[in-house]
């Protein structure tokens, strides 16, 4: 089978295995010639592993110095009759083949973080391959829906709170501008934004770890959040999923005070605007990560999710005396996002960018590459042109 690009709107429905063992492989890569992290964890669960800032996160921490064997928990779909499978579950199946080669464990756990009986599955794995204990956890989860324990869901929209905001969006399977006007959120989906997305099931889950006797001493845990400069505000930050990720920072303080029995941590950190399979899908933020990527490579301090992991690992949580945290207590990887250079460059951008001119102006270019790229598409070195063995690919296991 010849698997080629196929998006509908701003969501890939096919992914290429070459591929992504190719964005796996470069990953490692350049963690490898990075600032190496020095003291670091040694054994790390990362809820949400498969794609964006927690494979990122993986991979620096296997290969950035660290050398920690990982859990790593994702909701993920392989090949089968409906299709070739998603980017996240190959991903998880090259990194866990990389890592076996250089003798680290890796243990791939597909479900859904929200159960009970993943929960098991992974206080079960840290009794197997951690000898019960784990030294940092990530919560880099993604997604729209949560369970309620009645069976219903749920459900995220992102949206203003209070008035209609107008933004622009970018549809990556038509190339196309399109002016959006978005409607406040109603009470209830402000209400599901934040269980899906707020600091509730990230408590849950080191509650579940303190309760089964998991965490190590000097236990850290780890939620990425977001935050951009004002102008993203009204579409982000005073939305329903800045009401979430404030949540979460505050999730990060309750924690931090029932994580100083174990003389453990908890931090929120606030990381860069990048082009990631969850981040396309927020309505009005791609004219400004379009902004954004053209003057952060022109720049020259552009980051990847993978930049941003090395860096937070190497120069911020750990090999350092203190954490360094603003005065909200949130660790900044959005520092160099949101200099007066960057966002002053990145407004003048926005204020002449429009339907006829966005891909001069923006990064085009580069936030299609980069989207094509999550979904193993757009790699030089490959030959999109030769057949993938889906039966071969059905063999391989997670
Ligand atoms: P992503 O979509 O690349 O990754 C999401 C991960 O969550 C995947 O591994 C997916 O399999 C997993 N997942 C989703 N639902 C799950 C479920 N029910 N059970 C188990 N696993 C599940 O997303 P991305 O962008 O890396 O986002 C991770 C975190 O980083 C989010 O909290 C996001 O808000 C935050 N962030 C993202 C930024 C961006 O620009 N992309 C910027 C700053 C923070």
């Amino acid at each position: 089978m010849i698997v080629e690009p196929v998006i509908s709107g701003v969501v890939a429905k096919t992914s290429h295995p070459e591929g992504c063992k190719k964005a796996v492989d470069d990953q490692i890569a350049y963690v490898k010639s990075a600032s190496p992290i020095k003291n670091g964890p040694k054994r790390v669960l990362i809820l949400g592993a498969s794609s964006g800032f927690g494979l990122a996160a993986r991979i620096a921490l296997t290969f950035g110095g660290a050398d920690a064997d990982t859990i790593g928990v994702s909701f993920e779909r392989g090949p089968s009759e409906k299709g070739i499978g998603t980017a996240g579950w190959y991903n998880n199946i090259y990194f866990k083949q990389r890592a076996q080669q250089a003798d680290r464990r890796a243990i791939n756990i597909v479900g859904d973080a929200f159960s009970q009986d993943v929960r098991e599955q992974v206080i079960e794995a840290i009794e197997t391959y951690f000898e019960g204990e784990v030294d940092l956890v990530i919560y880099s989860l993604a997604t729209g829906v949560r369970p309620k324990p009645n069976g219903e869901f749920w459900r995220s929209a992102i949206k203003p709170i209070g008035e209609a905001v107008s933004g622009s969006t970018i549809n990556l399977e038509t190339q196309a501008w399109e002016d959006t006007l978005l409607e406040p959120a109603s009470d209830e989906e402000i209400e599901g934004t934040l269980k899906v997305m707020g600091g509730e099931d990230w408590e849950s889950w080191i509650d579940t770890l303190v309760n089964s006797d998991s965490v190590a001493n000097g236990f850290k845990t780890v939620a990425l959040s977001y935050v951009g400069p004002e102008i993203t505000h009204p579409i982000y930050l005073d939305g329903t999923l800045g009401r979430a990720k404030v949540d979460l920072h505050q999730t990060s303080h309750a924690l931090n005070l029932e994580l100083s029995n174990f003389d453990g941590n908890a931090y929120a950190a606030v990381c860069k605007a990048l082009v990631t399979k969850a981040s396309v899908f927020i309505p009005g933020l791609s004219p400004y990560l379009l902004a954004l990527y053209k003057t952060m490579k022109e720049q020259g301090t552009h980051e990847e999710c993978i930049e941003q992991m090395q860096r937070l690992f190497a120069t911020k949580l750990y090999g350092q005396e203190k954490v360094p945290l603003d005065g909200e207590r949130l660790i900044r990887m959005d520092d160099w996002e949101l200099t007066p250079e960057v966002q002053d460059k990145v407004k003048q951008r926005l204020s002449e960018m429009n339907q006829d001119n966005f891909k001069q102006i923006g990064d085009f270019e580069g936030f299609q590459r980069s989207f094509l790229n999550l979904n193993g598409f757009g790699f030089d070195g490959i030959d999109y042109s030769q057949p993938q063995d889906v039966e071969a690919l059905k063999r391989l296991k997670p």
